[in-house]
Parts: C-alpha cells; structure tokens; sequence
C-alpha cells in the first residue's frame, strides 16, 4: 500500500515522477503528492487529497519549479485520514528536507513524544511526518550530511517501511531505506530510479537492482550505493523486467480489468512456458530440491484473499498428483496460533504483488520455526520470494486492477506444476497420469479463450440487467467451492453488493434460508463426464433452490443438458478434466463482476477503501 518514486537525473522530474504515479496508483489512491529540488536549489513541494487526477490538475494549473531531483507518492490511509495534510511528501527542517513513506511505523507515538519535548509540532497525523522531524534533528546532529543522519533515523524506527528523502541543501540525491516494505532500484544512463515496483520506472529503464531487507541505497545521476543500516557496503541482486511499460497500460481497453481478464489465457500460457519437455513438468527453478521435496510430509499454503483461493484449487492437485497432504490457511491467521512446523513441512506461500505484509510475515514465521518455503509469485524483485528458500514464478504480466483475475489463474496454474513436478520427483505420479495432467494443462489457455470469445457479451450482458440485485450467492462442490467464494469475492469487492460462496452441500446446513423467490444464486457444475457423481449431486442442490424461488445462473459444461430443465440461465464453459474446471469456471464470474460494477457506473480498477498491494498487517 501506497506507491513511491524518487527519481534523480538532468531531467525535469515532475513528469517522471507523475507517470511514475500513475503506474502504481493501484497500490493507494486516496491522495497523492510531489516534490522537487529546483535549479536554485530550492525544494517545492505539492500534495492533494483525492485521486492523483487532482494533483495532476493542480500542477497543471500551477506548476512546480523544474526541479531534477525528486520523490513522489501516493497514499493508502493508514495513520490519518486522506486529507491535504495527512498527503505525502511531508516536510521538516523549514520545508528544506522532504520525506515520503511506505508502511506504518509502530514506534512513531514513542519518537513523537521524544521529539515533542525538544519542542517539534506537527502539521500531520502521520506516523511519516514523525520519521521526517527525527531525520531533520539528525541531520543537524550529524553536520547535515544527509545519507549518515538517515542511517541514525532508520535504526530508530520499528515497524514496515519504505522511506524516501531528499534535502534541498543536497539536490542529485536521494535517499531510500526498506524494512519489510518493497523498493527497487532503476538503472538508467546518467539517471536513476525508485520505486515501489519496477512499474514506477519501467518506461525508462528495465535495468533493475532489487534492495534487501534493512538495507539503505543512495542514488545520484551518477550512480547508486547500497549499504546496510550501519553503513557497511553491500551486494545488491541485478534483474532485467521481463515486460516492457506497454504491458502496464490499458491499451485501448475501458480499465485495466476489462484488460486483464482478456489476458487470461496468455497468464496462463505463459506461466506453463518452458516448464514442459517432452510432456513432463520440470520446472528450472526448482532444480537441486528434489531431496526437500522427497522429504516432506505435509504442504502447508499461506496466502490471502484470492490467491488463498487460488491455493485451494490447487490443494486438489497437490494432493492428487503429489500425495502430500495439504492445508490451506490464511496467512493472518496461521502465525498467531502457534502452528505445528517442522523441516518436514513445505509452506507455499502464493501472492501476486509478493509484498501482502500479513503472507510475508507468515513466510518469516514459517522459516524461523524451521520450516521450507516456497513462493509462487508474480512479481520480479518482491520482498516474499527473496524471503523465501524456492521461487515459482507466474508469469501473468503486471496486473494493475486492484481485483486479482489473470493472476489468479496464473496462481492455480503455477499450483498445478508445482504439483506435477513435486508427484514425478517423488515417484508417485504415474506416466500416463502426468501425461493426460500435461495435456488439459496446454489446452486450458485456448479454452479460456473460448469461453471469453463465446460467453462474454452474454455475461456482460446478464450483468447488466442485475445492475439493481442487492445480493447474490455462489455454489461450488469440490474445486467449484473455491471458484464460488473467488465469484463471491470479486462482486464484492467491486460491485459493493453483498455476496456469499457457499460449499453446494453446505446448503441445507444453513445457507438454504437465505433462499427466497427471485435471490440470485450462480452455481458451478461438474462436469458430467469426469465427476458424474458429483454433478447429480449438485443437480440435486439446484433443484432444492430453484423449488425455493431462486433465480439460477448455471454455468455448466457444453453438452450438459441435466441443468437445462432448472436453470434460468446457462453460460457454457468447455468440456475439462475435473481439476481444470476452475480455470474456466472462474471466466465468467470474473467477467460478471466486472460487468455490474461497471453497470452501476462504479470505477472497476480502484474500488473504494482497497488498495492492490496490501502492505501493513
Ligand atoms: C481480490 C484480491 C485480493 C488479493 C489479496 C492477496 O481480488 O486481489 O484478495 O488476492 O490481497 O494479494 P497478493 O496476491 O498480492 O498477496
């Protein structure tokens, strides 16, 4: 949550820093704010509430100096409201030194007393404008040498974060620390870069350093030193972005979602690419760790929201095809419940930024208590795969809509390798098995496409009409009950309409009271062919509902003709192995609520109080 840029170079840096802005406004969009350090020598700053349109409009109307040093942010809320004050930058030493932040500092009321009695007052609410004071009394105490007094201030602070600054008295210098909160280094020519994510400075450079955890880096047009918090030179990793800035942009289409669920099939494609010789998964990656996997009794997957979705499906097929029993848990609730790990236990993490604070900090408790991690991950340099002992990597391409969708079946893709590769390694996957697995797995991308090329209008279309619904329920048995709460997610978090997934033969526990004439409910079938006894059950559950009153919406496999008698509503989806239904299941939903949020005229790419990289716990 929130984004960052810091840019340093003979460029005017207020159109870097705003485009920079602009490709990570995903992560925070409740205010947004710039400074820079002019000719002169003089530090101008600007900051708004809203949106970063209405920053940019300020600027419009009233620019900046043309400064070529500068930092840049855009906020999340987290200690104070999103008003003008509370924006970012803030400023200290009389508006000379400018600081931005990333994060929440825990110990900021301690610091803030500390720096209230030496007779500081604050023009925030902010935890960052405390931060900002202690580095400015630093600076003095350290004979205004910048880069020294952000080591002392650092090393003061408890809590996540990523902390930028500059001071007029130094312009062609920025400063930067991370604990816990992500920043990237951007290598250009005579010119460097900050950012929260490589999409700060992707259309410039796709030359990249990946900062540690505690670690400290100046950058200069000359070039970038990265030290520990005591000063110590370090290494740091180089990386090339594997996609270039046209990959962030909407590229003709209405918003970033409408984008990314068109971009299913490749997310899909790409993440199986070069993990498949001669119809086996190896997966490059994780060469060496056959000892790890052979040796491991159980799988525990962390994740949160979507991707613990995603993990779910995939509980099917590690179980399936690996034979390794698995759990799945949230990863906010996993560390505070003293959970049994041993080295025996492989945790897999899923996250598509790499940065959710609440997964991260699991993956730390899970290593510090002996355990092996593994990251499946979408995000290049992020902090959760350089915390974690193996990298799987998705290969969805940036992902800018706040709601997750090309990487979630990127995630459960990635899942399915992991699987595979796990169940040949540990001998208990047969050839056959592997090979039909290895077979649906290259075909799911083209019947993901079949399902957009076939379904979408129709769904769009029955969204539309829904505009008004005020609640509508999911049904899903086996790998369809995740699909249904993924379904139930998504509306709403963008729609703003209550929704609820249900397991299918949950229903007569409970949930069936909800059903009264006319409530909407969307219910998974599966398929006919490959889990006949499952689907007449959940035939079964669609007939208890539809005698209840309730308004079907099937979506059911080509050729299913059992659902035609109860159903109000039919969206097709092709023929599919049991455990690759999910991937084209979740098509329509996705593509749902989208449609009904943008029929209610709702901003589908940044809906209200969330943010996409979810950075404090
Ligand atoms: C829902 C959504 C969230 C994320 C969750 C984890 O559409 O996007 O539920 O899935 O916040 O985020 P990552 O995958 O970045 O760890």
């Amino acid at each position: 949550m929130c984004g960052i840029v810091g840019y340093v170079g003979p460029r005017p840096s207020e159109g870097i820093l705003l485009s920079g802005l602009a490709r990570l406004e995903y992560r925070g969009y409740d205010s947004a704010g710039v400074a820079v350090i002019d000719g002169d020598g003089t530090l101008g700053m600007r900051k708004r509430a809203g949106k970063l349109s209405v920053l940019r409009d300020d600027l419009a109307r009233t620019p900046l100096p043309d400064g070529t040093t500068g930092i840049g942010h855009t906020r999340w809320a987290t200690h104070g409201g999103p008003t003008d004050a509370n924006a970012h930058p803030h400023l200290a030493d009389e508006g000379r030194l400018a600081v931005i932040h990333n994060g929440i500092i825990e110990n900021f009321s301690v610091l803030k007393a500390e720096l209230e009695a030496e007779g500081a007052s604050f023009a925030s609410e902010t935890d960052t404008e405390v931060a900002a004071q202690l580095l400015a009394r630093e600076y003095h105490a350290h004979g205004d040498d910048l880069e020294a007094a952000f080591r002392a201030t650092v090393r003061r602070l408890e809590g996540a974060f990523t902390l930028l600054a500059m001071h007029q008295d130094h312009p062609g210098l920025v400063v930067g620390a991370r604990r816990n909160s992500p920043l990237v280094i951007g290598l250009g020519e005579g010119e460097n870069f900050l950012g929260s994510d490589v999409a700060a400075f992707v259309e410039h450079t796709r030359n990249a350093l990946a900062i540690g955890q505690d670690q400290i880096v100046s950058i200069t047009p000359e070039g970038v030193r990265v030290t520990d918090f005591d000063g110590g030179e370090v290494e740091v990793e180089p990386f090339e972005v594997t996609w270039d800035a046209a990959a962030a942009e909407k590229g003709g289409w209405p918003s970033f979602m409408a984008k990314e669920v068109s971009e299913e099939p490749e997310a899909v494609a790409n993440t199986v690419r070069g993990r498949v010789h001669d119809g086996i998964v190896e997966i490059p990656e994780l060469d060496g760790l056959d000892d790890l996997f052979r040796g491991i009794h159980r799988i525990l997957v962390i994740a949160c929201g979507t991707a613990a979705y995603a993990g779910q499906v995939g509980k099917y097929a590690l179980e399936q095809w690996a034979r390794v029993p698995v759990d799945v848990e949230l990863a906010h609730e996993f560390r505070y419940r003293d959970p049994v790990l041993d080295a025996g236990t492989l945790v897999v993490s899923i996250s598509q930024s790499g940065e959710t604070m609440d997964t991260l900090m699991a993956v730390k408790y899970a290593r510090e208590r002996g355990a092996k991690t593994l990251s499946i991950c979408n995000t290049q340099g992020a902090t959760i795969p350089r915390e974690s002992d193996a990298i799987v990597y998705t290969h969805a391409g940036p992902e800018v809509a706040v709601a997750s969708t090309k990487a979630f079946v990127a995630q459960i893709t990635a899942l399915y390798l992991l699987a595979l590769h796990v169940g040949r390694v540990r001998g208990v996957l047969s050839a056959d098995a592997s090979a039909d697995a290895v077979a649906e797995l290259e075909g799911v991308a083209d019947k993901i496409a079949w399902v957009l090329a076939h379904e979408q209008e129709r769904t769009a279309q029955l969204a539309g009409w829904m505009a008004d619904t005020r609640s509508v329920l999911f049904l899903g048995r086996h790998v369809g009950y995740p699909i249904a709460l993924e379904g139930a997610l998504k509306l709403k978090e963008i729609s703003y309409i209550h929704a609820e997934g249900f397991a299918a033969g949950e229903l007569k526990h409970g949930p069936i009271a909800l059903i009264e004439p006319g409530q909407p409910v969307f219910v998974i079938v599966p398929s006919p062919v490959y889990s006949a006894q499952l689907h007449d059950k959940v035939v079964s559950n669609i007939q208890e509902i539809r005698a209840r009153g309730a308004r079907v919406i099937v979506i059911a496999e080509e050729g299913d003709a059992a659902v035609l008698p109860f159903a109000d509503e039919v969206l097709r989806i092709p023929l599919a192995g049991a455990l690759f239904e999910p991937l084209l299941a979740v098509v329509p939903l996705h593509i749902f609520a989208m449609g009904l949020a943008e029929a209610k005229g709702l901003d589908v790419d940044q809906p209200r109080n969330l943010a996409k990289s979810v950075t404090v716990e």
